[in-house]
């Protein structure tokens, strides 16, 4: 992973060194397209560049997300913006998206199509989630839509990019990162219902109060009688109390809601690991099962 790390600080180095001075800033996350990208095409320098081009594409995503949803914080550090404002997010978030780019167009043409593609799918993935957090959204093809152009769709072309430089299946491959990104998805949207501010390092139950209706939501809507849905409906958008936080856990608990989320991730996970079954990967394997397999 240094040798990643080393290129995307030498692609910024390349464009102005006061972009590079402040992305050191930036909290730098799990690097978990990189890593996949490495698992799937092995050590090679095209590898470590494309992982390099991902990274940079991936840090102005979250760069101009925390400008959207004004977050002040990112991983538990100051974000960007809290540090030096939106207008530096922004312009660091398109120093860095760009470069990505002019980096993707030596890369064959399926590389970089469906790499260009995902970020299309990206910005609309982002303007969805906005819109449906506006007010509550019980519609099931919305949400998993939005997930999976917010979240999965990076990371399938992540996959199937790297498959294809190194001669691998690429079906097989997206498909394996399409369900690794809702799945991802899915369960950061249950931890945020299961987990303590401290366990998560960050306010639980935040997606509801921000006006998010995440699928355990939706599944918990479906199930409540007259007065719980009014019940609920009035929580919508609000600071919680302990006790209306601890109404809606025991509900999601009791109504199942929680379990069947659970149960979809892990279906999108088993499916995946069968699709790239063949090549015995065990790295790959390990990723997908310690998402779906850990503690809720
Ligand atoms: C995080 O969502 C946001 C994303 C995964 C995608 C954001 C995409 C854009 C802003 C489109 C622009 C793209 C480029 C390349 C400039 P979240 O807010 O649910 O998660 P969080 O808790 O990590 O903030
Ligand atoms: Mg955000």
């Amino acid at each position: 992973m240094e040798e990643i790390e080393a290129q995307i600080e030498r692609f910024i180095k390349e464009v102005d060194e006061h972009a590079l001075k402040l992305y050191t800033k930036a909290s730098k996350g799990k690097r978990l397209r990189a890593k996949l990208i490495i698992k799937i095409a092995g050590e090679s320098e095209s590898a470590y560049k494309l992982a390099a081009i991902v990274e940079l594409i991936h840090a102005a995503s979250l760069l101009h997300d925390d400008v959207i949803d004004d977050a002040l914080t990112r991983r538990g550090s100051d974000s960007i913006n809290a540090l030096y404002g939106d207008k530096t997010a922004i312009m660091l978030g398109d120093i860095l998206y760009s470069k990505g780019f002019m980096e993707l167009v030596s890369y064959d043409r399926e590389i970089a199509e469906a790499i260009s593609a995902a970020v299309t799918n990206l910005s609309v993935g982002e303007m969805m989630d906005v819109n449906l957090s506006k007010s509550i959204n019980l519609n099931q093809e919305l949400y998993f839509e939005m997930i999976y152009k917010k979240t999965a769709v990076l990371i399938e072309a992540t996959a199937r990019s790297a498959a294809h430089l190194s001669g691998k299946d690429s079906e097989a491959f997206a498909l394996y990162g399409k369900n690794l990104g809702l799945a991802f998805q899915i369960i950061d949207d249950v931890l945020d219902i299961t987990m303590s501010d401290e366990q998560l390092g960050k306010p639980s139950l935040a997606d509801f109060k921000e006006g998010k209706t995440t699928l355990p939501y939706i599944y918990l809507f479906e199930s409540l009688n007259q007065q719980d849905t009014s019940t609920l409906n009035s929580l919508y958008k609000k600071e919680l109390t302990l006790d209306e936080g601890q109404w809606i856990r025991a509900k999601m608990q009791e109504s199942g809601a929680v379990l069947k989320s659970i149960e979809l991730a892990q279906k999108l996970g088993y499916e995946a690991l069968e699709a790239i079954e063949f090549d015995k990967n065990s790295d790959l394997e390990r990723v997908m099962r310690d998402m779906i397999e850990r503690e809720f």
